[in-house]
């Protein structure tokens, strides 16, 4: 196992290159097992979770490459196989992704039950209540869910849950109506810049949707969808993250490739604590008033704050000057970060899905471990500021959604390695 050690204190300063987001790049690569021909993927990040996906859908019978630019060629070759197996699966939720594209190209989608995670239970229900709308049939084998159908028929289909929109399941249902019979229409869809990069590469291959970005999507159905080459957009998560290392250190960065439409809330809610954050031509600078100011923050899906984000915030609002307070709406257990920043000196108290922090002077360098992929960006954050030598034990979880993390903070300033146990 590897960790990380880093030594706080230094002001961070330059030049970030923005990779391409993980959570559109999962759902698109999936998708191609929908498409005729061959799919090309630019600025798809070489990230752990790709890497596992690239897996899984090798088994199911799609050639995956990359070439010398680092754009990745998808090709279906075999569609015999229709079953994501437990061992996958379970390596990485994002391969339910799988589910409606294999029900609605093959026919028939096997897939393991994900199980819970770090961050909560996570349950499938509404991939497979969105699936059964467009007719398939679902019984449970074994621990895996099983969607068989001759003919999916387009529906009219509400998907918000007990917590709102679901990301992937809207993924799912609007890959499957793709190639259903007639008209779909999905209400509280979620609104994700991913969702939207995934039904504009739909599009792109030959789909008719509309509506992406609002909770209303229209898909009338087409019978078969032929390869494209797509962009994959910029990991907004990424882009929060090097802000808000960029507050903490009191550094300024210019964080290349930012989108800012995709971050609003996060601009909205670190300008609030003193954060400044300007539009340059190829992205934002982000720099920081001395002082930070508390806040309460609660996570929404989008266009509220994302909860991919909650860790890092709660990070950054460790050395605001005054009490704030953050609500997790998405994931009310994802919260495994706070005995961590405990550790290093923080003062945080969670009361069911609400934490309230009462800011500090200073976080002290401690050994810590990591739980999930956000939790762990949220102790390099803090580690970045903290006196002393920090141990972020189990980066494995960061290496699954940030592209050489430690290389981008190093060219920037941190003082921050790599470490073989
Ligand atoms: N939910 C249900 N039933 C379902 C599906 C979801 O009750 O069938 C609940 C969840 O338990 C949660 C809420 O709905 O309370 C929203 O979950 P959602 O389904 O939107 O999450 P997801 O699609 O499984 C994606 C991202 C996550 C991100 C969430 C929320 C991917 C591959 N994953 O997960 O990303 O936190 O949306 O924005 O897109 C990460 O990158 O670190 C990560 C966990």
């Amino acid at each position: 196992m590897q960790h990380f050690e880093i030594v706080g204190g230094n002001r961070l300063k330059g030049v970030v290159p923005i990779s391409g987001a993980k959570n559109a790049s999962l759902p698109i690569m999936a998708a191609s097992i929908l498409v005729d021909g061959e799919t090309i993927l630019h600025n798809v990040p070489d990230l752990a979770d790709v890497r596992h996906l690239q897996v899984l859908l090798g088994r199911l019978g799609v050639k995956s490459q990359r070439d010398d630019s680092g754009a990745m060629h998808l090709r279906v070759e075999d569609e015999m196989n229709t079953h994501a197996e437990y061992e996958l699966v379970s390596k990485m939720r994002a391969s339910v992704c799988v589910m409606g594209p294999l029900l609605a190209k093959r026919k028939r989608a096997q897939v393991s039950m994900p199980g819970g995670c770090a961050i909560g239970d996570r349950p499938i229900d509404m991939h497979i209540q969105g699936l059964c709308a467009l007719g398939a049939e679902f019984e449970f084998v074994n621990g895996d869910v099983l969607l068989r159908n001759k003919k999916l028929t387009g529906a009219d289909i509400f998907l918000g849950g007990p917590f709102g929109s679901s990301v992937t399941a809207t993924a799912n249902v609007l890959m499957a109506a793709t190639l259903a019979d007639g008209r779909t229409i999905i209400e509280s869809a979620a609104c994700e810049p991913e969702i939207v990069d995934l039904a504009n590469y739909l599009n792109a291959c030959g789909a008719r949707i509309a509506g992406q970005g609002t909770p209303q999507l229209t898909i009338e159905g087409v019978s078969s969808l032929t390869g494209t080459e797509h962009r994959i957009i910029p990991d907004r998560i990424e882009v929060g993250t090097f802000m808000i290392a960029a507050a903490l250190t009191n550094g300024e960065l210019e964080l290349q490739g930012a989108q800012f439409e995709h971050i609003r809330a996060i601009v909205d809610r670190l300008r609030q604590v003193g954060v400044i954050v300007e539009r340059a031509e190829k992205g934002l600078i982000v720099s920081s008033s001395r002082r930070l100011e508390p806040v309460q923050i609660t996570t929404q899906p989008y266009p509220g704050f994302p909860t991919d984000l909650q860790a890092q915030a709660m990070a950054l609002l460790c050395l605001a000057d005054g009490n704030s307070m953050i609500t997790e709406k998405v994931f009310p257990d994802r919260f495994l970060h706070v005995g961590e920043l405990n550790r290093m000196g923080a003062h945080l108290r969670k009361a069911g899905p609400t934490v309230m922090i009462e800011g500090v002077k200073r976080l002290v360098g401690a050994p810590v471990m990591a739980s999930d992929l956000r939790a762990s960006a949220a102790l390099v954050l803090a580690a970045l500021i903290a006196k002393g030598t920090t141990q972020v034990q189990r980066v494995y979880h960061i290496d699954r959604g940030y592209e050489t993390i430690e290389r981008k903070l190093a060219a920037v300033g941190a003082n921050i390695r790599r470490v073989q146990d």
